[in-house]
């Protein structure tokens, strides 16, 4: 006979998923004896039919909506590099990640490691901006809405796995801190909307300064850009991975 309070407990265990999740449904496990190459092929796989549904985000597994991707601020110009000027952005909206497409997943198993390329071929930021500094020598202030648009962006992220057990006595196969990411892009336009208080002629040679300087923009973005990306792909490996133990993670786990 199984007292009151161990029977509300055990609801209590089972409502806040306490013993761990399975997969969530549109995610197909990989078995764990494939072959690295083998593994990198059906993760291929599993990823590009989960991404329209990881797309939309999974408040169960804590997975964020990227439809689309918020960002609380994001570092455009630092004011430290050529350019002469800090751009900071707020309220940041990232558009176009539904079209991403998932070029290869590398799997190695020793010790175990992932490489995603991924592709996004039309990236749109609207965000709000502020920006301080000189343009050709002229000060420049002021504050408004930009877009950027990026083309063909490319990540490759990199991170390492471990099997850990967590405080509920589970081993879990756990993405790692500490991803390496490498980003590309093939272009990318930068428009900043409302004046310089009301001095149009300002605000045009602003937009066209920053669209030649294109490259030296997505320089000094990088590094922000970099992490905010990379932090997405964190949080939600760690979402859905630290909540399905690692003999649900994969078909055949032996214990
Ligand atoms: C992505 O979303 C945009 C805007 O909602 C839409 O125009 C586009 O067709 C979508 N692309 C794909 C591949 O679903
Ligand atoms: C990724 O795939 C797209 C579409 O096939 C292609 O245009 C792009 O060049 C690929 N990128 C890499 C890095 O392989
Ligand atoms: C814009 O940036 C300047 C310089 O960093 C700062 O003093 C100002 O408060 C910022 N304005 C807004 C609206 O964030």
């Amino acid at each position: 006979m199984v007292s009151l309070g161990a029977r509300v407990f055990l609801l209590l265990l089972l409502a806040l998923g306490a013993w761990g999740k399975t997969l969530p449904s549109y995610i197909k496990p990989c078995s764990i004896k494939l072959s690295d190459k083998r593994m990198s092929e059906c993760a291929l796989k599993s990823a590009r039919e989960a991404w329209p549904i990881v797309f939309y985000g999974d408040p169960e597994y804590n997975t964020p909506s990227l439809n689309p991707l918020h960002l609380d601020r994001l570092v455009v110009i630092d004011g430290k590099g050529p350019l002469g000027m800090r751009l900071i952005t707020t309220d940041v909206k990232l558009y176009g990640l539904n079209s991403t497409i998932i070029n290869s997943t590398t799997h190695v198993t020793n010790p175990p490691t992932d490489t995603y390329v991924i592709t996004i071929p039309n990236l749109q930021i609207l965000a709000k901006y502020n920006v301080t500094g000189r343009i050709l020598l002229l000060p420049i202030v002021g504050q408004g809405n930009v877009e950027m648009v990026l083309k063909y962006v490319t990540v490759a992220y990199q991170f390492d796995w471990k099997l850990e057990k967590l405080e509920d006595g589970i081993t879990y196969y756990l993405p790692q801190p500490g991803a390496r990411l490498d980003l590309d892009v093939q272009g990318m336009t930068v428009h900043l909307d409302n004046l310089f208080n009301g001095d149009k002629a300002l605000l045009e040679l602003t937009n066209n300064f920053l669209n030649e300087e294109w490259r030296e923009v997505f320089d000094s973005l990088q590094p922000s850009f970099a992490k905010a990306i990379s932090e997405v792909i964190t949080r939600i490996l760690s979402g859905i991975f630290r909540q399905v133990p690692f003999k649900e993670a994969f078909t055949d786990v032996e214990e």
